[in-house]
This record gives C-alpha cells, structure tokens and sequence, in this order.
C-alpha cells in the first residue's frame, strides 16, 4: 500500500509527516474525499475546483497546478490498483515553527491516501438520524480539516444508536455531519441553500441537477427542524453514502419517515450515471 506525500509515493510505512506541520498545530488545511468507482475517480474535476476554492477562501497556496494534482491522484489510484474506495487527500499550511501568525513563503504540504471501500447495503433501506445543534464556526462552506464540530455530533449520534447526525442551527436544519440533507414533500425537493452554513457537496449538487433534469422542483431554502414531521421523503448525500434514505428522526424531535418514489427515482438515476 502507498501513500503520496508531496510529489513523492512511498510505502506508506515510510511515510512520516513533520511535527511541525501547520495542520498538526492548527487544523490549518483543507481536504477532499473521492470516490473510486472500477478504477475511476468520481466527479474529480468538481473536487478539485471544490478544493481550489476552499483554498482561495483560507488564503492558502496550492502546492501545485490542477493538472498536476490530477496527475499524482490518479497514479496513486493506479499504484494501489483501487478498483473500488475512495482517495483521500490533504493540503496543509505546510511546516513551520508553532505560530499561530501564518506566513505567506510556507510551502504547503499534499498528502493523499486510498482505502478500500464497497457500499453498505443494510443502508439502502434507511437510517436512523440524530438531531444536535449545530455548534460549527461560520465558514462551513470550505473543507477544511478542522471537524470537530462534526466529529462531536457523529458520536452522539451514534451513542444514540443513529447513523448520522442532522445538524440545526437555531431550529433551522443545516447539514449532515458528514452529508447534506434533503426532504420531499409533495414531489419537490428541498435543501438548504450553499450559504457559508454548510458544504455544497458534489454529491448535493449532482442530485439537485438530476432531480432538475427529470422534472422534480429543487427549493433550496432553510427550513426549522419542525418540518422533519410533515416531510413525505428525507434522504442525505455523500460521497460514501451516496444518497441513504433517513426512515426515523430522533433527540430533539422523533418521527418515522418512508422511503419513498422520489428517494428512489434519484437513487437510481445517481446509479445510472456512476
Ligand atoms: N464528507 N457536508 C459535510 C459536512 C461533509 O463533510 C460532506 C462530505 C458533505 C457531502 O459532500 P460530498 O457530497 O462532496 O461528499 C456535506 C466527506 C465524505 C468526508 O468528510 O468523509
């Protein structure tokens, strides 16, 4: 198994990070995960302009040009032979003594690896979701490695025994804690707008032009965490998740919602296209 660290790919277990590494000390970095799919990287081009702008957004170099991060992802995926995973990769602030004062001459620093991944097919038929307050700062819109926030809320969730959690701010449903949210009612779909209040997923943005494709009403607007109770459908999105029906809301609020025909109709549709 190997590893990228800059331009470089190693055995991962020669592979060793700075201790004085911005991202150690700081967080300070930004990250993307993709899909591999019989050997191909999933909407790479959309991740890495995700990434390009998370970057601009923290006032942080790219290592290296676009094409060039193309170029050293997709040897790795090839060094690997991932025919199905993910490819994980990092770019961080780079080395420098602990300063919370960044300088702009710091080269930054890429990582990458891949893991082995297959879908999990219990979760076709739905998970349980916990609701939490969001506790987040306000640029969730950049991918930065900083999850705290979304780390805190998916162990609760899970000491709920719920597989997600669904995040709100003031009432209003922002995201998942690893994935975006939507809800069907009356056939037409809702989520809340990409505002600096959460990630615009690649998966969330592939859905909504399918769903515009086909017919179905996209309204991306924010909604109190009351509506959960009338929603006909609710599914969220991910790159590892796909798009997993939510079939039972519980902690704040509690109800059971169906897996319905538009959940479907997407999830095919998404399939369709991979
Ligand atoms: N998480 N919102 C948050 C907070 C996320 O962390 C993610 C993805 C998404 C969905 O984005 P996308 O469709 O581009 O995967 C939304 C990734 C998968 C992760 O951190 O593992």
């Amino acid at each position: 198994e190997y590893v990228l660290i800059n331009q470089s790919i190693l055995p991962k277990e020669e592979a060793y990070i700075n201790i004085n590494d911005r991202g150690y000390h700081f967080g300070d970095g930004i990250y993307e995960v993709i899909r591999i799919y019989e050997q191909k990287p999933f909407a790479l081009d959309l991740h890495l302009s995700r990434l390009a702008s998370s970057a601009e957004k923290l006032d942080l170099p790219l290592p290296y040009s676009i094409e060039e991060l193309k170029v050293l992802l997709l040897s790795l995926v090839e060094k690997n032979t991932i025919t199905n995973g993910t490819i994980y990769f990092q770019v961080t602030r780079g080395i420098a003594p602990r300063n919370h004062l960044y300088s702009r001459e710091t080269e930054s620093t890429l990582t990458a690896f891949t893991q082995v991944f297959a879908s999990d097919k219990q979760l076709e038929d739905g998970i349980h979701v916990w609701l939490t307050p969001d506790i987040r700062w306000l640029r969730c819109d950049i991918k930065t490695i900083n999850l705290l926030g979304n780390v805190l809320a998916k162990r609760e969730a899970a000491d709920n025994q719920c597989h997600e959690a669904i995040m709100h701010r003031d009432r209003i449903l922002t995201e998942g804690s690893s994935s975006n949210l939507f809800l069907v009612k009356d056939h037409v779909l809702y989520t809340h707008p990409a505002t600096n209040l959460i990630l615009n997923g690649i998966t969330r943005q592939i859905v909504i032009q399918l769903a515009l494709n086909e017919g179905i009403d996209v309204i991306e607007e924010p909604f109190p965490f009351d509506v959960l109770e009338h929603a006909d459908e609710a599914f969220i999105t991910s790159t590892s998740m796909e798009i997993t029906p939510i079939n039972q809301v519980k902690g704040e609020l509690t109800t059971t919602i169906p897996l319905g025909p538009v959940t479907k109709r997407l999830r095919d549709l998404f399939k369709n296209q991979l």
